[in-house]
């Protein structure tokens, strides 16, 4: 397993793998634009875990100059348990501290336990004061 940048050229298997790995409820339909943009913007942010040329797990690591955000947290399923999840979180924490940032996050659903463990595991906790409020643009 390897971890490393996606590029353009991973658009389309990376879509193809977010369909059958990544968590799928409340999610905006991705699109091959959205991807590509979010590479135009920073070229390093999505992080890709990687068996040859297969995609094996994914993590978007953004940093938008004052935080750092944490997307489409995924390992394939038959991958799971073997600590790609885990290695895919420190990376994005490795280069989340060479920014000189302070705090990542995440959005979480309340009821996906198999990811609260996996959160909690790498030292994620709820803030559950907090609430997300949204506006679709
Ligand atoms: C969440 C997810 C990315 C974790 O990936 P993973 O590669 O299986 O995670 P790891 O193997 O690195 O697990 C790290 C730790 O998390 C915890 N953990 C992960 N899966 C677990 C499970 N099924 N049961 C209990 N603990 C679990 C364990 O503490 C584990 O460490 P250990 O194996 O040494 O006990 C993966 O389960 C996944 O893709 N889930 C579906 C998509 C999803 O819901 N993503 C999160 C969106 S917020």
């Amino acid at each position: 397993m390897q971890l490393r940048p996606a590029t353009v050229d991973d658009i389309p298997a990376v879509l193809a793998f977010w369909k059958t790995s990544a968590e799928d409820t409340n999610r905006a339909g991705d699109d091959a634009a959205a991807v590509a943009a979010l590479m135009a913007r920073d070229p390093e942010a999505l992080v890709l875990a990687t068996d040859g040329e297969e995609i094996v797990g994914s993590l978007i690591a953004g940093f938008d100059g004052w935080r750092c955000h944490l997307y489409r947290f995924a390992v394939r399923p038959d991958r799971r348990r073997r600590g790609i999840g885990a290695a895919l979180l420190a990376a994005a924490e490795e280069r989340f501290r060479a920014f000189g940032a302070g705090r990542a996050d995440a959005m979480v659903l309340g009821d996906n336990v198999l990811a609260h463990r996996a959160w909690a595991a790498s030292g994620y906790a709820a803030q559950p004061e907090w609430r997300r409020w949204v506006k679709r643009l």
